[in-house]
């Protein structure tokens, strides 16, 4: 954790590019902290409870202040607990991102408890989400690779594919950035765009900021 800390501070900001279609376009972006962006939307990776937690979670109600636990707290009053592959919108409190949306990843156990495939849903019904609200742009964090320890190369695939199929389907959605908090995610998560795209014969491009 420590040598992923030292080299988000240091690496200059990475920006790749996959036109899934003229008007639709994946994002992979990083090292960067999701709670400074300004897509209509940006996905946090909850837990079952919706009471918040550390990671990206915290980071989140930390930047947008208790509007967001409010809201929680009715959804989970109202519906119950979310379970893992699902998500539920909330406002964003004094975020610049207008909504989150807040999805429950699969804590890792080898893979062989259906892990992919709920990894796959929290993409495909948090696009779902942004696209019922008519949003044109929403942000991820790399879900489930933190503390509910799902490998970043396994989970950067499953990401991209779920996302970026979902993307192609939606009617308002413009655009999914992916946001990666470290060099190592970031890395693993452009190999998989690029070999995504490639595999697609998509088109791509690609820069580093100063
Ligand atoms: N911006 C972008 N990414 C971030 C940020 C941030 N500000 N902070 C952390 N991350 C990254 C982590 O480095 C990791 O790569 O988000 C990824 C997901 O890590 P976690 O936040 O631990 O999420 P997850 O593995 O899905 O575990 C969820 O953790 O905080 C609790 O309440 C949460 O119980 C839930 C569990």
């Amino acid at each position: 954790m420590r040598l992923r800390q030292i080299t988000r501070m240091t690496a200059a900001p990475h920006v790749l590019r996959i036109f899934i279609s003229p008007d639709r376009t994946l994002v992979i972006a990083g090292p960067g902290d999701i709670t400074r962006e300004t897509t209509d939307a940006i996905v946090n990776a909850a837990n079952s409870s919706l009471m918040g937690g550390g990671g990206v979670d915290g980071a989140i109600h930390r930047a947008g202040g208790p509007a967001i636990l409010e809201a929680c707290i009715a959804i989970v009053d109202r519906q119950g607990r979310l379970a893992a592959g699902k998500a539920v919108a909330t406002p964003a409190g004094r975020l610049l991102a207008k909504h989150v949306i807040h999805t429950v990843g699969p804590v890792w156990s080898g893979g062989e408890r259906s892990e992919p495939g709920t990894l796959a849903s929290c993409h495909t019904e948090s696009i779902r989400v942004a696209d019922e609200l008519q949003l044109q742009t929403v942000a991820f964090p790399a879900i489930s690779t933190g503390v509910y320890g799902y490998p970043v190369d396994l989970a950067a695939n499953v990401a991209i594919a779920s996302a970026a199929d979902a993307l192609a389907q939606a009617a308002h959605l413009r655009e999914v950035r992916f946001v990666l908090f470290d060099r190592y995610s970031l890395e693993h998560f452009l190999n998989a765009a690029k070999t995504y795209a490639v595999n697609k014969s998509l088109r791509m491009d690609s820069c580093h900021a100063s």
